[in-house]
C-alpha cells in the first residue's frame, strides 16, 4: 500500500469543491461573533452535533444555514484562504472552485460581494499558496431557469472572473433538461461547462448532462455504473467524472467506503479523480479522501498517480499550467 506522505506529495488538481462546504465549525462561530450574528446552533458542540446526514437534502439544509455567518468580503476572502491553506496541505497545486451566487443572493447579500470576497483570496493563490485557480459560478437546479439566467447575466455584466458554470443542489426531480437555456447562453459567453449528475440522481441525468447540456466534466456521476452502456460512452469519450468518496458515504449515496463503485470505476477504464466537495463537512480535504481510499483499497503508488494525473489532465487550467504539474 502507498505511504500517506507519498499521496500527499502527489501534485493534484481539486476539480469538485463548493467554496461554502469549506466553512469550518470554528470559522462559522467567529464570523457569526465578528457580525452579530445568533445562530440556530449556537455552541461549537451543539452545531458539530448537526452533522450527521440521512440525504444529501438533510446536508443542504445545515449547508445554506451556515451560510448566514458570510456579509462582507473579507468574510468571503477569510474562508476562502483558510480552504487554500488547507488544499496546500493536501498536495492540492490547483483547484478549480464552484460558488452559489443564488444562495448568497437571496439572503441579500450583493453578488459583488460574493464574487470580489472570493477573487481577492484567489489573486494572491499562487503567490501565497502555490495554487493556481479557477472560479465557477454554481447554479441552484431546485431554484427557476430563470432565477439562474440572470443571475448569469449579472456575472458576465459585472464581468466577474468565472471560467465555467456548474449545477448542483436538490438532484431528483430537477433533471439537466431544464437548463437547456442556461447552458446555452454560458457556452455563448465562452465558458467552460460541468454539472452534477448520479449523484442522487439516475444514470439518465449524466447522459441528458452531456447530451443536452454539452457539459465537458461531470461532477459525481458514480450512479453511472448503473448502466452498462453509458460506461462504455463515457470511457470511449474519457469524460471527467470527479468523485467524493467521504462525501457519498457522509450522504448515504454509498453504504460504506468499502462499498464504494470507484475501484470498479477505474478498472472499467472511466476518466475519474478524487475531490472532497465540502470538505468541512463530510470528515477531510482531498488528502483524507485519497488516504481513507487508498487504506481500504490498498491502492499502490501507481494508482494515486493516475488519479492525481487524471485531476490535472481533466482540469480546465492551461496546457502550460498542466505540463508543468505533470
Ligand atoms: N452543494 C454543495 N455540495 C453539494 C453536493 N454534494 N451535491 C449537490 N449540491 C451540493
Ligand atoms: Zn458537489
Amino acid at each position: 500500500t502507498v505511504h500517506p506522505a507519498a499521496l500527499l506529495s502527489l501534485p493534484k488538481a481539486e476539480l469538485h469543491l463548493h467554496i461554502e462546504g469549506t466553512l469550518e465549525p470554528e470559522l462559522i462561530l467567529e464570523l457569526a461573533a465578528r457580525n452579530g450574528i445568533t445562530l440556530p446552533h449556537p455552541t461549537l458542540e451543539v452545531l458539530r452535533e448537526q452533522y450527521e446526514f440521512s440525504d444529501l437534502q438533510s446536508f443542504l439544509d445545515l449547508y445554506y444555514a451556515n451560510m448566514a455567518v458570510l456579509i462582507t468580503e473579507a468574510d468571503f476572502a477569510d474562508m476562502t484562504r483558510a480552504y487554500l491553506a488547507r488544499a496546500r496541505d493536501s498536495g492540492v497545486r490547483h483547484a478549480e472552485i464552484m460558488f452559489d451566487p443564488q444562495a448568497h443572493a437571496a439572503r441579500g447579500i450583493e453578488l459583488s460581494t460574493a464574487v470580489n470576497g472570493i477573487a481577492a483570496a484567489l489573486a494572491s493563490s499562487e503567490a501565497e499558496f502555490g495554487i493556481s485557480t479557477v472560479l465557477i459560478a454554481a447554479f441552484l437546479r431546485d431554484e427557476t431557469e430563470e432565477s439562474a439566467l440572470e443571475v448569469l447575466e449579472a456575472l458576465l455584466a459585472m464581468r466577474a472572473p468565472i471560467t465555467g458554470i456548474g449545477l448542483d443542489s436538490a438532484e431528483v426531480g430537477h433533471p439537466p433538461s431544464k437548463f437547456i437555456r442556461l447552458y446555452k447562453r454560458a457556452a455563448e459567453a465562452g465558458l467552460r461547462l460541468t454539472a452534477h449528475a448520479g449523484e442522487e440522481g439516475p444514470p439518465s441525468y449524466v447522459e441528458d448532462a452531456l447530451n443536452l447540456l454539452g457539459v465537458e466534466r461531470i461532477d459525481h456521476g458514480i450512479r453511472a455504473v448503473e448502466d452498462r452502456i453509458l460506461v462504455k460512452r463515457l470511457v470511449r469519450e474519457q469524460v471527467p467524472l470527479t468523485v467524493c468518496p467521504l462525501s457519498n458515504v457522509r450522504l448515504r449515496a454509498v453504504d460504506t467506503l468499502a462499498a464504494h463503485p470507484l475501484p470498479q470505476m477505474i478498472s472499467a477504464g472511466l476518466n475519474v479523480c478524487i475531490n472532497s466537495d465540502d470538505p468541512a463537512y463530510f470528515g477531510g480535504y482531498v488528502g483524507a479522501n485519497f488516504d481513507a481510499m487508498a487504506a481500504e483499497f490498498a491502492w499502490d503508488a501507481a494508482t494515486a498517480e493516475l488519479l492525481a494525473g487524471n485531476s490535472i489532465r481533466s482540469s480546465f487550467a492551461p496546457d502550460a499550467r498542466k505540463d508543468a504539474l505533470l
